[in-house]
């Protein structure tokens, strides 16, 4: 049988397809590249000399996720369409409930309809909204404060009362904290369409000299050095925390949720520095105000996915600053 990927042909779902394919799972693709490349399915043959099915299907069309579900006798499906820009969500937020809820609905009742129970779900740190406290157990409180956020609250809590409603349903949530870096082949990676949102994609753009300077939100947070801190986590170790998901709701039923990060924090500062020692280049950058709806610190407790995933992240601050800038430097070429 084999495994569906929504959104395979995208940044950590492409990722995911390598780990799964080097493990010897048959995947199928189910992606409208409306933020990837469709060359994405040929560059992840020629990591892992697999074959892999690519479909572009909008996952909020019924009748043709409908046919996918006819065509191929699924045993699980990893669901990673979405779309994921917080600000972009705040200004159409109808686009964002529309792609990620209604599609994560056409998405269950083709599972219901052709009996598959088992179910990854790609959430997010951003459902815990502003934190007083670190590091963020999944028992804290969520409380988005973006239409993007709320979209990946509401598909939790309609995957839990699924899972209530079905005792065969086997289901985990994983909730990312700031998935950075690249394959080491440098043939897959982020490459948004537009602007990027996230800190290393915008420092990758200043030090490749697509822009020319970057900005800092605010240096006066109660931190050790005044800038934000996140809890970076390398994609390829984000991948592999999929595997061991995979592994787990193989043989548990229910719904559950757990962060993958590494639980360290790094500094916006700190990762500018880092970035620019690793990697022998500049990143200029001006402080300017904070903006708003940032939290001083966001870091995960990774405790649970270590307990039942028996998983944690192995790949270091330096090395994820060094694949962001392969990437960066090489992603317009291949
Ligand atoms: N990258 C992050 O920082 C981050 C953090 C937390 C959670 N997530 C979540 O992880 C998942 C994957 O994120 P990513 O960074 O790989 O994003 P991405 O945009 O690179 O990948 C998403 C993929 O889904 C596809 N897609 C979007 N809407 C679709 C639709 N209606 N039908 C079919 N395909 C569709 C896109 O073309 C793209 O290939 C998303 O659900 C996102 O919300 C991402």
């Amino acid at each position: 049988m084999s495994i569906l990927v929504t959104g395979g042909a995208g940044y950590i779902g492409s990722h995911v397809v390598v780990e799964l394919l080097n493990k010897g799972e048959k995947v199928v693709i189910l992606d409208n590249f409306c933020n990837s490349e469709r060359s994405t399915a040929d560059r992840i043959r020629q990591i892992t000399n697999k074959n892999v099915l690519d479909y572009l299907v909008d996952i909020t069309d019924a009748r043709a996720v409908d046919r996918i579900f006819a065509l191929h006798g699924f045993e699980c499906v990893i669901h990673f369409a979405a779309l994921k820009a917080v600000g972009e969500s705040v200004q159409n937020p109808f686009a964002y409930y529309h792609n990620n809820v209604a599609g994560m609905l056409v998405l269950l009742k083709a599972m219901q309809k052709y009996n598959v129970k088992q179910l990854v779900f790609s959430s997010s740190a951003t459902v815990y909204g502003i934190q007083d406290s670190n590091p963020i157990y999944e028992t804290a409180d969520r409380s988005a404060i973006s239409p993007y956020g709320q979209t990946k609250i509401m598909c939790e809590n309609i995957i839990s009362d699924l899972a209530k409603a079905d005792p065969k349903f086997s289901a985990i949530s994983l909730r990312y904290f700031n998935p950075v870096g690249a394959h080491s082949s440098y043939l897959i990676g982020e490459n948004p369409k537009g602007a990027p949102n996230n800190l290393m994609p915008i420092i990758a753009n200043v030090a490749t000299k697509k822009t020319q300077k970057m900005s800092v939100y605010g240096n006066d947070y109660d931190t050790f050095d005044g800038t934000c801190i996140r809890d970076y986590i390398h994609v390829v170790d984000l991948a592999v925390g999929h595997i061991h998901a995979l592994e787990y709701i193989r043989c548990h039923k229910g719904m559950t949720s757990v962060n993958l990060g590494t639980g360290s924090g790094v500094s916006v500062l700190q990762a500018i520095e880092t970035f620019e020692s690793v990697n022998d280049v500049r990143v200029p950058y001006d402080v300017i105000d904070r903006r708003k709806g940032d939290s001083a610190v966001l870091v995960a407790n990774v405790d649970k996915a270590k307990h039942i995933l028996n998983w944690q992240a192995k790949i270091d601050f330096n090395t994820m600053c060094r694949d962001q800038y392969g990437w960066a430097t090489r992603c317009n070429k291949v």
